[in-house]
């Protein structure tokens, strides 16, 4: 792929993948996908909106602080305060960029902004201008593009191309674009934007319609050299372009794709895992890539011809995103340093403390489950490493449940240092382990969603709860996994409760509304 033209990737994830309903993360949380988003080979990784909110600027602060080879990104509006803010939070990464946007569409100008296509101009070159005198690395974006007029678009690319601008991006803001439209659009504004040579022509595309990824494709091929994708597709609405499709669309066509990318596509399964933990998003089954049934195959005639010749009927080998086909690991009788080294391979940098206490976790995980996939062992590594401050801890839980006897729930839980113990009923197992830690926490948050899923195979697979929270205007995710979905139920609803504390003495922290 030597003659391949190399497409930048930009990564949303923790931006516009931010404002996906539900999916809030913390300023470590943010760092720990950054930091994988490096390791991934993302050219730029747009961090945040400092000016949204005190805690997505510290979490800007600190990735601009901690990467070193990735871009790194700050939003800001068309707005001198906003970027001075957005400055502010990067301006010690070794690599910053602006990235300031304003609308400019018909609809737009008059109704949100209510101003004129020359005022649009103004803003936005007067902007673009600040930032440039601040960086060299700046990106324009012209929001709701693919619903402005072309002349229009070409006009404000060239202005702010000239202030200083070295991207220019078009964004599908509301998912409107179709593939040959979209990119009949990319080409006219090569053609008609005079000084285009001087800067990317960048896309970010949105799912309304599903078609974020056709589009994203239609423009890397009609001639626009940067992608903005998020991991999953996660973002705004329907969300965004997904990475993972992109990549290995362009890496899995490269007859028909002249172009490529700089990412190490092992790395794309662990980070999709990631992020989901982390969001709480959960991946579906069938979706491309990265879904649990991309590389599974069912009917009799595809197994036989899998097992003659992989390639029968896979486009794509599960080992090129990292997926390996044998993640059968670890058991009982291993020792700290395989579970080291394999927890490294997985892409993880732990530290003696951190490893000692996955170590110990492991064990004791190792004592009820047989063989520990990789899937066990990133669970332990978001539950036991990831985990906010706690000021609640599940000690010790019995519970009754069958055909003949009342649900019944015992639970002892630590509040901070102090034990407290209590029984009661339920409507069924789970209602009353919730209902006891509800009252022994004196809390009052609403469940708001409650699922289980099975981490692996067989019936020894640990369950993975997911729980959403609600109290005083506050909703946090709580994850736990255990062999015992009772008690994983029980450890997502603690893990809930102390992050809905946290948020609560941290309100910087919360998501912010744009
Ligand atoms: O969708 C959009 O238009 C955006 C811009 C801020 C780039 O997210
Ligand atoms: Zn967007």
């Amino acid at each position: 792929m030597e003659n391949h033209r190399r497409i930048i990737i930009f990564d949303t994830t923790l931006r516009d993948g931010e404002q996906s309903p539900g999916a809030s993360m913390n300023i470590a949380e943010k760092l720990r996908i950054a930091t994988q988003l490096e390791k991934l080979g993302i050219d730029v990784i747009e961090a945040g909106f400092p000016a949204a909110s005190q805690g997505d600027f510290k979490a800007v602060e600190m990735i601009a602080g901690a990467l070193e080879s990735a871009r790194i990104a700050a939003l800001c509006r068309a707005d001198h305060n906003d970027i001075t803010k957005a400055w502010e939070a990067i301006k010690n990464a070794v690599h910053p960029r602006l990235h300031t946007f304003i609308a400019t569409s018909d609809i737009h100008m008059e109704y949100k902004l209510k101003m004129s296509q020359e005022q649009v101009i103004d803003k936005a070159v007067e902007a673009v201008k600040y930032a440039a005198s601040l960086t060299d690395d700046v990106e324009f974006s012209a929001e709701d593009g693919s619903r402005s007029q072309p002349d229009f678009l070409c006009r404000i690319f060239e202005a702010v191309i000239d202030a200083g601008a070295s991207t220019v991006n078009l964004p599908d803001t509301v998912g409107y674009a179709v593939p040959d439209e979209f990119s009949n659009l990319v080409e006219y504004v090569i053609t008609n934007t005079p000084n285009i040579n001087k800067a990317v022509l960048s896309v970010h595309c949105h799912n309304d319609l599903g078609l974020a990824t056709a589009n994203t494709l239609a423009a890397i091929k009609a001639g626009a050299g940067q992608a903005e994708v998020t991991i999953n597709g996660i973002g705004e609405r329907a969300g965004n372009t997904s990475l993972e499709e992109v990549v290995m669309s362009l890496g899995t066509r490269p007859n028909f794709f002249h172009e490529t990318t700089a990412i190490d596509t092992t790395r794309i399964y662990p980070t999709s895992r990631l992020v989901s933990m982390i969001t709480g998003i959960v991946v579906q089954p069938n979706r491309a890539i990265v879904g649990a049934n991309a590389f599974a195959h069912e009917a009799g005639i595809h197994q036989d011809g899998v097992l003659k010749n992989p390639m029968t009927y896979e486009i794509m080998k599960p080992e090129t995103i990292g997926l390996s086909k044998n993640n059968l690991v670890l058991g009982k009788h291993s020792g700290r340093h395989a579970l080291y080294s394999h927890i490294s391979g997985m892409g993880y940098n732990l530290s003696d403390e951190e490893m000692n206490i996955v170590f110990e976790k492991f064990k004791h995980l190792a004592d009820r489950k047989k063989n520990i996939l990789d899937e066990d062992i990133e669970a332990l590594i978001n539950e036991e490493i990831l985990r906010s401050a706690e000021v609640f801890r599940l000690e010790y839980l019995n519970v009754s449940c069958g055909t003949a006897v009342f649900p019944y729930a015992s639970v002892h839980l630590k509040i901070n240092d102090r034990l407290v113990k209590g029984a009661v009923e339920g409507n069924g197992p789970i209602d009353a382990v919730f209902n006891i830690i509800a009252k022994l926490t004196c809390t009052k948050s609403k469940l708001l969603r409650f699922s289980v899923n099975a981490l692996t195979e067989g019936t020894d697979a640990q369950g993975e709860v997911t729980v959403r929270l609600f109290e005083d205007g506050i909703t946090a995710l709580g994850k736990g996994s255990d062999p015992d979905i009772i008690t994983a139920s029980a450890l997502a609803y603690v893990n809930g409760l102390n992050r809905l504390e946290y948020l609560k003495e941290n309100p910087a922290e919360l998501s912010p509304v744009l």
